[in-house]
């Protein structure tokens, strides 16, 4: 079987070694490490529950240096840095924040209904946004880093949409999506993968995640979004079913989407 050439968004983003980040404080490592989701995180400081290096903390931003010792509820645990990444199929109808003033539902709802007892320590982060009413694959994780760089324009990751449309999909159109430079407005796009999966799906790859960007390229060449769904992030594409999740694996999470989960880089003890 022919290997399958590494893309070159893959190549860089391995080499740039992810995203950066600015330091860290009690609360959210705790959160993050999976032994208190951050709200629970805070009231057990809070309540006096938390020690950092055998005095009671207080403060639920205290910085945090590598090596610190800390206890709660009188049991030392381990706050170095994991990483967890979930792929979950969103279904239609659940809204990607954490208030839903309509109160039809929100993905953290569904999250938490879904996740087994030994990852509920964790504070969960939703990995960008997909509208109501498109389904497929979102990501949630407990490290910021990774959204950063998942998220991060310089990434380049690609994002795979397959839409149902109303309207001819033409090769002039289909085209024009790929070539970039729609004039959207608030910004114009970049070049995109763009291909016809039937008389009324298109597939669209993107590099960037403008608000309500594959509906708004679709609709600037005159195709109206029936269903959208994100099939793939990175070479990840979803397996998993609707409205179920599933913890990815360091190697996924390296290979497919190539991020290096932080606790492969704790030093040995
Ligand atoms: N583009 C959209 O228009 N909607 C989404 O949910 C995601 C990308």
């Amino acid at each position: 079987m022919r290997r399958r050439k590494e893309p070159r968004w893959l190549a860089a983003a391995k080499v740039r070694g992810g995203v950066s980040d600015t330091g860290d404080f009690l609360s959210r490592a705790l959160a993050r490490a999976g032994v208190l989701p951050l709200v629970e995180a805070e009231r057990a400081i809070r309540e006096g529950r938390v020690t950092l290096n055998g005095r009671v903390a207080t403060v639920v931003v205290a910085p945090l240096e590598p090596g610190d010792r800390v206890e709660v509820d009188g049991e030392v645990v381990d706050v170095r840095p994991t990483t967890r990444v979930l792929a979950f199929h969103k279904p239609k109808g659940l809204v990607v924040d954490a208030r839903d003033p309509e109160g039809i539902g929100t993905v953290f709802e569904r999250l938490h209904a879904l996740l087994p007892e030994e990852l509920r320590g964790y504070g969960w982060l939703a990995v960008g946004r997909l509208d109501r009413d498109t389904t497929g694959l979102l990501f949630f994780t407990n490290d910021e880093r990774f959204v950063a760089h998942a998220t991060d324009p310089d990434t380049k990751l690609p994002k795979r949409y397959v839409a149902t449309v109303s309207g001819k999909v033409s090769d002039v159109k289909l085209e024009r999506l790929a070539q970039g430079g729609i004039d959207l407005g608030d910004f114009t796009t970049l070049p995109a993968q763009a291909e016809r999966r039937g008389e009324r799906d298109v597939a669209l790859t993107l590099t960037e995640g403008k608000f309500h960007q594959v509906k708004r390229m679709l609709g600037a060449v005159g195709l109206s979004t029936l269903e959208l769904f994100r099939e793939a992030v990175g070479e990840y594409v979803l397996d998993v079913p609707l409205d179920a999740l599933r913890l990815l694996t360091d190697d996924e999470v390296a290979r497919l989407l190539g991020y290096r989960p932080r606790h492969l880089d704790r030093p040995v003890e």
